[in-house]
């Protein structure tokens, strides 16, 4: 069926509400895509956008929905299409680069079963809470070395980009083994993989036409496998005890992993691991500032560490969507979905579901249950929640102790993007404790 005869009538989301959804500049701006969210929740909570230049799309926004779809990796495919939200020249165009397969990465979140479950496996053990938990004091060493550099700031400070961004940066390169004097180049390919739309983030020569967009991308991702093939080819000839040793060691069925898939997963680690990371830090830090009594509640319980961290994921969260296609006709909150038919998954509209969260648009540490979905649901669920909520707890509990109070300095500003990102700059005024 072509695209546009998927179209539905019966079930379509108002034009603007459409737009404003799948647009990346709405998620720059809280007060515009979360009261858009809420509507569609009370008024569409599954119902198509049909955004001209896209494929129609269904917008799954209620939590339970997210799971029912989530839990069903056979039913709903990931790789059979996009998992990413592209317009249509994009995806042509990534076809036309990749002999007619929308395969740009060949990453754990283009694959589905039983393909994702070999992948997966590779490395599952590793990211476990018990192996994670083990990386604790190489961690907080990397955390404390951040603390002690934003106090020598003098009270005032871009908690973004002078402290946040750079902090899960080194942890995850560490851990993985991209070496310090990489970083920066580490840092530069991750803010155009994920933020091509976002002006701010783009090469010089990027314009707003959609196939230099996609170009870009395919720059970046060629970048980084020069990059990783190099490093991987090291790792070979002397393995260490990083994740990248892990993969260019592995075999499936008594063979290497082949370079198109032992790349995808660099690249996959290299990106999902930081700017996620650094997100909800940063969430974090504003929602305490935003809601009175949030930040002198953590401060005086540390214990709430784990809790915040929950919260701060919940309320920044910083994955906007995934797609998913359906591979069978099947039924969805009563709605008839076809083969075919493309589904997007707005976590921040669940992570906001009056269904499952009171005072949903509040911060609120000590929440409870927080049954918060910023990490995804089933067999694609994020493969480094452990190691994200470790790392931002212990920032939080390095930096909690030596400030005694924080305040705004001036207008938050979010990266423009529908896919990944949150604040790019959040300027404070800090009292050392
Ligand atoms: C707060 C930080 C993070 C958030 C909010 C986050 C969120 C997500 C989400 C929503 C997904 C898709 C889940 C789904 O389809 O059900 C995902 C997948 C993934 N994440 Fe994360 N992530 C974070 C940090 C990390 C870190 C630190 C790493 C690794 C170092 C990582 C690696 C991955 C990988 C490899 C996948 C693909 C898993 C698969 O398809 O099987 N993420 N993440």
């Amino acid at each position: 069926m072509e695209a546009e005869a998927r179209a539905r009538t019966d079930v379509r989301l108002p034009d603007d509400v459409a737009a404003t959804v799948l647009s990346p500049k709405s998620y720059a701006d809280d007060s515009v895509i979360y009261p858009t969210l809420k509507w569609v929740r009370a008024n569409a909570p599954l119902a198509q956008a049909v955004v001209p230049g896209f494929d129609p799309v269904w917008i799954v926004s209620k939590h339970a929905d997210m799971i029912a779809v989530e839990r069903n990796a056979k039913l709903f495919h990931s790789g059979d299409e996009n998992p990413i939200l592209n317009d249509q020249a994009n995806d042509a165009f990534i076809r036309s680069l990749n002999n007619g397969t929308i395969r740009s990465l060949s990453s754990l979140t283009f694959m589905d079963p039983p393909e994702h479950g070999v992948y997966r496996n590779l490395t599952m053990n590793w990211f476990m809470p018990g192996r994670i938990a083990k990386l604790s004091d190489q961690i907080r060493e990397i955390a404390r070395a951040s603390v002690e550099n934003l106090m020598q700031m003098d009270g005032e400070c871009d908690f973004v980009k002078d402290f946040a961004l750079l902090y899960p940066l080194r942890v995850v390169m560490t851990l993985i083994g991209v070496p310090p004097e990489d970083e920066p180049r580490m840092l530069k390919l991750t803010q155009e993989f994920f933020g091509t739309h976002d002006p701010e983030e783009q090469r010089a020569e990027i314009v707003t036409d959609p196939l230099v967009a996609a170009k870009m991308w395919k720059a970046a991702i060629d970048d980084l496998y020069d990059y990783f093939r190099a490093l991987s080819e090291a790792r070979r000839i002397e393995p260490r005890d990083d994740v990248i040793s892990l993969i260019a060691n592995a075999r499936i069925n008594g063979e290497y992993v082949p370079d198109a898939e032992a790349n995808g997963y660099y690249v996959a680690l290299a990106t999902a691991g930081h700017d996620t990371t650094s997100s909800t830090s940063a969430g974090g830090m504003l929602g305490m500032i935003r809601h009175p009594g949030q930040f002198e509640l953590l401060k005086g319980n540390l214990d709430l560490a784990g809790a915040f961290v929950e919260e701060a994921v919940r309320w920044s969260c910083p994955v906007k969507h995934f797609m998913r296609s359906a591979t069978a006709d099947t039924e969805l909150r009563g709605v008839k979905i076809a083969k075919g038919d493309r589904l997007f998954l707005s976590y921040p509209s669940a992570n906001r579901d009056e269904d499952v969260f009171d005072r949903a648009d509040d911060f609120v540490i000590d929440r409870k249950p927080n049954r918060q979905i910023a990490f995804g649901y089933g067999p694609h669920m994020c493969l480094g929640q452990h190691l994200a909520r470790l790392e931002i707890k212990i920032l939080f509990e390095e930096l909690m102790p030596r400030l005694k109070s924080v305040e705004l300095a001036g207008d938050p500003k979010w990266v423009q993007t529908n896919f990944v990102g949150g604040l790019k700059s959040l300027p404070i005024r800090f009292k050392k404790a």
